[in-house]
């Protein structure tokens, strides 16, 4: 895996397999063993060369980081020790508290805050609902559940808002329609007057608001709400104030990043994932909790086989268990630590600076072409653009500006736009592969840059491959 890091720039970022490739995948339940060196041959031809290519430097779609050696080292270390860390007393445990307290630090929580590492920010994000569900109605809606409310609960988060946050009220049971979305500004931030406006109205008809949700690096375009503006209103309205900070709240490493942040350290809840912009290998998630009494009055369940000690293997209550739904738990926290103790959140913070500045110049160069477009604004390391072709001429076909094409209709092959066909051009060219969304209902090229990889090479490779085959749609209308 050491030489598939250092010789990956003369890969694609990412190719299909053949049919021949998916049908090795699809063979019975082995009864008889094959040796190890098969077994591995295996992963060399035929699993290796198909991954989706996150590792690459030209990998920039969705929202995934490039990994890094010393968290892949520590990933063989943690499954060597093969430790379970819901509970029980070892130092894997006081790992992971270590990195609990570091990240409080960062972030200026309390020093006891509680904190606890899970897959990703989707479940991060869950289970932060779900302790903001017993701040609202207390711990004994865990029992009777939602029989008996004669109100019911609203969230807020801005439009640009991940939808992990409506699953996460879903899957609360409060149902994904209790998130009240709200429009957002010129800068894709949560518009707080609107806020403001919808808490009065929602209030008025009855229901009662319990949580706003801000953003601290939306996904589409990498915006930053008006945290501090957040948190008054929310201590104003009595609401529980939850950052979503899956892309974006690691920034808090960089000094020159971290006065965009202002507000974060009045949440009281946030989640964030190491996987991303930190280059954690995957999964690293994680959520913070400001009140540990409250988290673990959310998740503590008592049971025999569960029972503590105040001396031997059982002692040192509570366990990780006590703060979610899950019982074991891999030590993911170890690769965090390494990653951490290795690098340093300076270096890290430098690193998440490279990646603003290579969008800053992504940036530039599309406002250098004609042809190209900047769809909204950069504020972090995200750039949605489009290419619109010659601005005089006229002939060209894209999808119809229309402010109300939801995201799902991205998938329709009756739409087919030049966009979105030019982004699954890029990525199965192997030069560069962003993805797409919709920016004020217009499709766009969406070029994440979370990897520490990347760099100008790649920036210049994307824009170049995204003229060549922009022109050939369009002037064609086939694939390039
Ligand atoms: C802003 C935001 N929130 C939540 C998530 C979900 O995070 P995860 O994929 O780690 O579950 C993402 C993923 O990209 C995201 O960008």
């Amino acid at each position: 895996m050491l030489d598939y890091i250092s010789e990956i720039r003369q890969r694609p970022v990412w190719q299909p397999a053949d049919a021949a490739t998916e049908g090795r995948f699809q063979t019975r339940l082995p009864r008889n063993a094959t040796s190890l060196g098969e077994a591995y041959a295996t992963f060399q031809q035929h699993i290796l060369p198909f991954a989706v290519g996150n590792a690459h430097p030209g990998f920039m779609g969705w929202v995934h980081g490039g990994g890094n050696v010393v968290g892949m080292l520590a990933e063989m270390l943690a499954a060597g020790l093969n430790s379970n860390l819901g509970g029980r007393d070892h130092i894997p445990i006081a790992v992971e508290q270590q990195v609990v307290r570091w990240i409080a630090e960062l972030f200026g929580f309390p020093h006891d805050a509680s904190g606890l590492f899970v897959t990703g920010s989707s479940m991060a994000n869950f289970i932060a609902v779900l302790v903001a569900r017993t701040r609202a109605l207390g711990a004994e809606t865990r029992r009777s559940g939602m029989r008996g409310q004669e109100k019911s609960l609203v969230a807020y988060a801005s439009t640009g808002t991940h939808g992990c946050v409506a699953k996460a009220l879903d899957m609360s049971g409060l149902g994904s329609e209790s998130l009240h979305a709200i429009g957002v500004n010129d800068q894709f931030c949560i518009d707080i007057d609107a806020l403001q406006a919808a808490i009065a109205d929602d209030r008025a008809a009855g229901k009662r608001p319990f949580c706003v949700v801000g953003n601290a690096g939306t996904v589409d375009t990498g915006a930053i709400d008006d945290l501090n503006a957040l948190a008054d209103l929310c201590q104003r309205e009595r609401l529980w104030f939850h950052v979503d900070g899956a892309c974006g709240a690691l920034g808090m490493m960089s000094e020159r990043l971290r006065p965009r942040y202002a507000g974060i350290e009045r949440a009281d809840s946030l989640a964030l994932d190491f996987h991303k912009w930190a280059q954690v290998p995957y999964d690293a998630g994680f959520v913070l909790v400001r009140d540990r009494r409250l988290h673990q009055e959310t998740f503590a369940s008592p049971a025999a086989y569960l029972s503590r000690a105040e001396r031997g293997m059982a002692a040192g209550s509570p366990w990780p268990c006590d703060y979610g739904p899950d019982l074991s738990r891999n030590f993911k926290a170890l690769k965090v630590w390494f990653t951490l103790q290795v690098y340093g959140t300076q270096r890290l913070g430098q690193m998440m600076e490279g990646t603003c500045e290579l969008a800053r110049c992504l940036e530039r160069r599309i406002a250098a072409e004609p042809e190209l477009e900047l769809l909204a604004p950069v504020s972090l390391n995200i750039v949605c653009f489009r290419y619109r072709g010659h601005p005089a001429a006229s002939m060209w076909h894209d999808a119809p500006r229309r402010t109300e094409l939801r995201s799902t209709e991205l998938n329709s092959t009756e739409l087919n736009p030049l966009n979105s066909e030019l982004v699954i051009a890029l990525q199965e060219s192997g030069i560069a592969a962003p993805s797409s969304t919709l920016i004020n209902g217009q499709i766009a090229i969406r070029a994440a840059l979370f990897n520490h990889r990347t760099t100008q090479h790649e920036v210049d490779a994307l824009c170049d491959a995204a003229l060549k085959f922009g022109r050939k749609i369009k002037l064609l209308g086939i694939r390039p």
